[in-house]
């Protein structure tokens, strides 16, 4: 390819990112890729007010944007799930390569997403959706794909551990600290999928997932929010030597019949301060992976907010847009086995 045509879909937090470091970084982007990264449209919901990009770009129909035979790539940010369902099918089934960083989507539909990817040979990358700028996805599906993964667990949801730290330094209580994550942007106006849970038990099934080579959809997976969570229980924390922590764990467990399974849940836990995730405070995120010969390794980082998250996203382009140049591929889908899930009374 002379050069790569690029779709945007959605410029909200993550997609103006996007677009910004696509305009500014052109000639560093392009000395990566080996061929020019050009903008052909980015689809928004509604054309209106100054967005801060070339109006010609904007277009509200994100169906033939996608359809354009000189759109070689598309970068998914709308979130939602069937909207961008239907998008990423229509993209990958005519060969494109497909960035996206929606969670929802994946956590129901990677299986399909991937057997669409899998048959016209097309890439499909989604490093952001899971811890933002924080690499995970692709040590889980590259660094490591010579070892076992055995357990991987973290704190993948910013707002819950803004909540969580601010009532653990200041001792305020939650419904306070939510209003307060609020007004610095961190929870969204429903906060219910991050305090709930809903969100860190979306980025667990996809890691549980990458990382076992299975099938984990979100409702696979035991979910338990910090909704109820109160200054009084991280007191007991404390005097216990511990904090509390919304965990996303996901590990190999042998059943007791001897049968493999995979286990996935989210709930608030006690970690023990000497514990590397009982310093992970404020908005940050931290993945913890156990592998059979690697060891433990730690990432941690941003995991949320439009620019690093658009980090992540811009190294799958980088990828996926060198790929289209070299005539390459990315890391196939390994043939996966359909672990059960160990329910949760089994751990
Ligand atoms: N609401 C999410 C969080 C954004 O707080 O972590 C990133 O997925």
């Amino acid at each position: 390819n002379a050069v790569i045509g690029v779709a945007v879909l959605g410029l909200g937090n993550v997609g103006s990112e996007v677009v910004r470091i696509i305009r500014e970084n052109a000639a560093d982007l392009e000395s990566r890729i080996g061929a020019p990264l050009v903008l052909r449209g980015i689809a928004v919901r509604r054309i209106d007010g100054d967005r801060g990009v070339p109006e010609g770009l904007l277009t509200t129909d994100a169906d033939s944007l996608v359809a354009r035979p000189d759109v070689d790539l598309v970068v998914e940010v709308i979130g939602g799930i069937e909207v961008p369902r239907k998008l990423i099918l229509a993209a990958l089934n005519s060969g494109k390569s497909v960035v996206t960083a929606n969670k929802a989507l994946l956590a129901e539909y990677t299986g399909e997403l991937a057997e669409a990817a899998e048959k016209e040979n097309a890439d499909l990358y989604f490093e952001a959706a899971v811890a933002g700028a924080i690499p995970v996805i692709r040590p889980l599906t590259q660094s490591l794909a010579g070892d076992r993964v055995n357990k991987v667990a973290g704190i993948v949801n910013g707002t819950t551990n803004f909540i969580l730290s601010a009532m653990d330094e200041t001792g305020a209580d939650y419904s306070d600290t939510l209003a307060e994550a609020g007004r610095l942007g961190y929870a969204e106006a429903d906060p219910t999928a991050d305090v709930e849970g809903f969100d860190a038990a979306a980025k667990a099934a996809i890691l549980a997932s990458i990382a076992f080579h299975t099938r984990v959809t979100a409702g696979d997976v035991y979910r338990e929010g910090i909704s109820k969570i109160t200054s009084g229980d991280l007191e007991a924390a404390k005097s216990l030597g511990c904090t509390v922590k919304l965990l996303s764990i996901c590990e190999r467990v042998v059943a007791e019949d001897g049968t493999e399974r995979v286990s996935a849940r989210v709930y608030p836990s006690l970690v023990p301060l000497d514990h590397p995730l009982a310093s992970v405070n404020g908005a940050f995120n931290a993945v913890v992976v156990e592998a059979e010969n690697a060891g433990r390794l730690m990432f941690y980082g941003q995991g949320a907010g439009g620019a690093p998250t658009a980090s992540a996203v811009m190294g799958d382009v980088v990828m996926a847009a060198r790929n289209k140049v070299n005539g390459g591929r990315g890391p196939r889908e390994s043939s996966y086995a359909a672990l059960a899930i160990a329910p949760i009374g089994e751990i």
